[in-house]
């Protein structure tokens, strides 16, 4: 039984998979000069100074001693440390910056780097809020860090993170994005569900026929690279869900209804100098150039967001125009057309900058 006076994360983040007989404990430590996490602290140090060889040991003793930096610890169940990964949360701008990590010497090549990194990603994401990791390579790791989805291609916008994550000579700055409907814990489920999807997808898309793809030679990442998932929700009009990101869709969204000639009168805001008197009348105004904006700033990370967009541009014609005007009979049009494309968004897709949105602990 452990006596740590740290964050204890076994009941949340312990669910083990069925062939796993040893349970670890996972727990945070962090320099808040209390004696149990010095001591902690001070294990953790042995274990990195022994498996980061080239890593200077009063380097490693000022990163994980920093109170800027925490330590994210993998134990046995006799409560002896078996890995851990120290790292600094950017949690206001949405990232984490792994300094290090390491696996006990005797414990190493067992899968068990690869259990700390999907336990630690997990906790990012629920505990911190936060959505991607960055990490500065050695050139020896970069293998390890590929097979936990790390790629040399950071798709963070450089303005997050430019300027506040340690720049190494020799290493390669390589990024994980985390996806909210995965559960790194359980791949083999998340992976189940994602093609039960496609599957499902296709089936209703087949049209003409369904095409077979060659198979994956190895899991990727950023499952927007899955062969032919881009065509999965393909439409006729031009629209399709194949941006992936949400930001991705509605802007392919608003783009498609824009080009429709219904839309005209909702394509920008009304102005009083051409509708005179209609902001006394429409005291929340709505078009689609207005939801574009909004679109653009990620402002919107549901379906339900957009579709309270949309009614409350319609409900301000009906208002203004009555329920029978021209104009009325466009904006109907111009709903019938966005709801149904609307349902079909793909919500799970979050875009990086939707993190803004979340409040950030820590
Ligand atoms: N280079 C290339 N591939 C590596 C690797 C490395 N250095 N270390 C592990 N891998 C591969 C494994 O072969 C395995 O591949 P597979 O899934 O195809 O079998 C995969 O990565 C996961 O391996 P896993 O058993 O989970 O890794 P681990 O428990 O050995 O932990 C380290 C990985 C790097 C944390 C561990 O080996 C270690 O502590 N090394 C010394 C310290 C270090 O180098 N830290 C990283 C730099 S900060």
């Amino acid at each position: 039984m452990l006596c740590l006076n740290v964050v204890r994360l076994h009941s949340i983040f312990c669910v083990e998979m069925e062939e796993e007989r040893s349970k670890p404990e996972f727990a945070v430590v962090h320099n808040d000069r209390k004696f149990s996490n010095m001591i902690q602290l001070l294990h953790l140090r042995n274990l990195f100074s022994k498996a980061l060889v080239k890593m200077p040991r009063d380097y490693v003793v000022k990163m994980i001693f920093d109170r800027r930096h925490f330590t994210y610890a993998m134990y046995r169940e006799d409560g002896t440390i078996v890995g851990g990964l120290c790292f600094r949360p950017f949690t206001n701008r949405g990232f984490a910056e792994v300094v290090f990590l390491a696996i006990a010497h005797g414990d190493q090549v067992r899968g068990k780097g690869t259990r700390l990194m999907n336990h630690f990603k997990e906790y990012c994401k629920h505990e911190l809020g936060i959505n991607y990791l960055l990490t500065y390579a050695d050139n020896f790791a970069t293998g390890y860090f590929k097979k936990q989805g790390f790629t040399a291609d950071i798709t963070l916008p450089a303005t997050q993170w430019k300027g506040y994550i340690k720049d190494y000579d020799g290493g390669t700055m390589m990024g994980c994005r985390l996806y909210q409907h995965i559960d790194y814990r359980d791949m083999s489920g998340s992976i189940r569900e994602v093609i039960k999807e496609m599957c499902h997808n296709l089936a209703k898309n087949a049209g003409e026929g369904v095409i077979v793809y060659p198979g994956l030679s190895d899991f990727p990442y950023d499952i927007n690279h899955i062969p032919g998932l881009e065509h999965v929700n393909h439409r006729e009009d031009g629209w399709s869900t194949k941006t992936g990101t949400f930001y991705g869709q509605v802007s392919s969204l608003l783009a498609a209804v824009m080009k429709e000639s219904f839309s005209l009168p909702f394509r920008e805001p009304v102005s009083d100098s051409h509708v005179p008197g209609y902001s006394t009348v429409i005291r929340n105004p709505m078009d689609l150039s207005t939801m574009r904006m909004k679109n653009d700033e990620r402002w919107y990370v549901t379906r339900d967001q957009l579709r309270a967009d949309v009614k409350l541009m319609i409900d301000n014609c009906v208002l203004f125009n009555g329920p029978r005007h021209e104009v009325t009979r466009l904006g109907n049009e111009t709903v019938n057309f966005l709801m149904p494309r609307i349902d079909k968004l793909v919500e799970y897709a979050i875009d990086d900058s939707d993190i803004r949105n979340k409040k950030l602990r820590v």
